[in-house]
């Protein structure tokens, strides 16, 4: 493998592990102010995120390459309204994407093809969340402020529930 290649996704299992944490800690903000159904949704996007990283580690070794795991951040953000933790969320998937796009850029300059297509499904998927993240904002800025408008969308939010991603590597 094309080492640029090799040590943007070996880096980026860090960063997927780290979104993992920083999510962790959305769904900790939002546990302590009593919202369950919005933690509920950031500890399954945690789970998403360490299945990501699990994807690339399984994707390197089964390329033989050798995998090196680094020290994983601090989640760094400071959250003082409800909405802030959502803001923060769109703000980390767009870096993400911005992050993926160049690991796709690199394997098309290596004319890496096996990997440009396992990244297809990340590219897909860096729309979805960013989709996602945006429509919640959407949602809290229509009805959040009103307290029956927020615990609806926070029941709403409870509802969420964890799936194993769609691509599978053997
Ligand atoms: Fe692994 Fe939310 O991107």
């Amino acid at each position: 493998m094309d080492k640029t290649v090799f040590e943007l996704l070996n880096d980026q299992i860090n960063k997927e592990l780290y979104s993992a944490y920083l999510y962790l800690d959305m769904a900790n903000f939002y546990s302590k102010k009593g919202l369950d159904g919005f933690a509920n949704w950031y500890e399954i996007q945690a789970k998403e995120e360490q299945d990501h990283a699990m994807l690339m580690y399984r994707y390197l070794h089964n390329n033989d390459q050798d995998v090196t795991l680094g020290a994983i951040a601090k989640p760094d953000k400071t959250f003082a309204t409800l909405l802030d933790p959502l803001k923060a969320g769109l703000e980390h998937e767009r870096y993400v994407t911005s992050l993926i796009n160049a690991i796709y850029a690199a394997a098309v300059k290596a004319s890496d093809f096996r990997t440009t297509q396992f990244l297809d499904w990340f590219i897909k998927e860096q729309g979805e969340e960013e989709k996602n993240s945006t429509d919640l904002i959407t949602k809290m800025e229509l009805f959040g402020d009103d307290a029956r408008g927020l615990y609806l969308l926070n029941q709403e939010l409870a509802g969420r529930v964890y799936s194993a991603p769609s691509l599978v590597l053997d």
